[in-house]
């Protein structure tokens, strides 16, 4: 504030100067949020950035996160963070273009250090979706507000999805095999197949009938060279049920079933997500061992994220730590419906 204004009577304002002035300071800064609000518009600018480009449920989730930065009239520049230096350079870019912060789902949690630090050095907030930073310790890092699924809740959907479909099938579950594609080394993978093998138990599962097909990554390729090995290897079983932490996965193993011969009767696949994946595979003419999904609106997961960060930056609301979605069982009867009541 300038404290020398050109027309002052120099005895006559003095006393009063300094709490004029403090009200005009406080008045401004009670402003600030506000104005930022509105101008936010032109001056508020986020990244959002996936680590899977090219897989629908990204896609979804960055458009939507454009379509409401339209609406509230803020900026989203969408990017890809495939590695940890793909990530860093989309920051030093973000930076470039004077963002004020970003979403990101990483392409490996343990990066969030790194991550939370570059943002830190450029004073750039971030929040997380779908896959959120661990720390050195394995638990969740702190400070970095995070939006995702209820993981274990949802796999406890698939499980109970597969085993109610079984009965229906009139499946005997000495004789059938339970494949759990698995990504342990990510918690959100973790805690969705955690949840799927605890309802099969549930269910009266036998533990020695789940096989792990451990996966690299979190797409169909890595799931398909994942599964291939286990219906040979473990040909005594008539019917499987196949599992994963996303429905790009579970469409892997799926296909793998039908590389080895078997045929759709005989599998019994629950994925999760929702996406343009699922869509496409429900969309063909005859029903294949991919049965169903547990759909999560990922057009909710990109705007709730890009309004939380949006608020955060204007309003200086920190966002809440950890907020967890759910989801509705989609299968071949009821996808468009679900879709169109989950806005996908
Ligand atoms: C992870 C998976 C995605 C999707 C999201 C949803 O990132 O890799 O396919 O399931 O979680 O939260």
């Amino acid at each position: 504030m300038n404290n020398k204004l050109p027309h002052e009577g120099p005895e006559s304002m003095m006393p009063l100067l300094p709490v004029f002035s403090r009200v005009i300071a406080a008045t401004l800064m009670a402003l600030v949020p506000l104005g930022m609000a509105h101008a936010g518009d032109d001056n508020v600018k986020i990244g959002f950035i996936v680590k899977k480009p090219e897989q629908a449920w990204f896609i979804n989730e960055q458009r939507a996160a454009s379509e409401l930065g339209q609406e509230q009239g803020f900026s989203v520049v969408r990017l890809a963070g495939e590695d940890g230096q793909q990530v860093l350079s989309a920051i030093d870019n973000l930076n470039a273009q004077g963002a004020q912060g970003f979403v990101i789902c990483p392409p490996d949690v343990r990066l969030g250090m790194a991550i939370a630090n570059r943002a830190k050095q450029y004073g750039m907030k971030v929040v997380t979706v779908d896959d959120q930073f661990v720390g050195g310790d394995g638990e969740p890092l702190e400070g970095v507000p995070h939006l995702g699924m209820s993981g274990y809740k949802i796999g406890q959907q698939v499980g109970n999805a597969i085993a109610e479909e079984m009965q229906r099938r009139g499946w005997k579950m000495e004789n059938t095999g339970a494949l759990r594609i698995s990504n342990n080394e990510l918690p959100t993978a973790r805690e969705r197949t955690d949840g799927a093998t605890q309802a099969l138990l549930d269910a009266g599962f036998s533990k020695d009938n789940v096989i792990d097909a451990p996966q690299q990554n979190t797409d169909t390729t890595s799931a398909f060279s994942a599964a291939s090995p286990m219906f040979s290897k473990y040909g005594k079983f008539d019917h499987w049920v196949i599992y994963a932490l996303n429905e790009e996965s579970v469409l892997g193993g799926v296909r793998a079933s039908e590389q080895y011969g078997l045929s759709p009767d005989q599998v019994i696949g629950v994925g999760i997500n929702g996406s343009g994946a699922a869509f496409a595979e429900f969309s063909r003419e005859k029903p294949t061992g991919f049965y169903g999904t547990v759909a999560v609106s990922s057009t909710m997961h990109g705007r709730q994220s890009a309004e939380n960060l949006y608020q955060w930056i204007v309003q200086h609301k920190e966002p809440p730590a950890n907020t967890e979605t759910t989801g509705t069982l989609m299968t071949r009867d009821n996808w468009e419906s679900v879709r169109e009541e989950l806005q996908l």
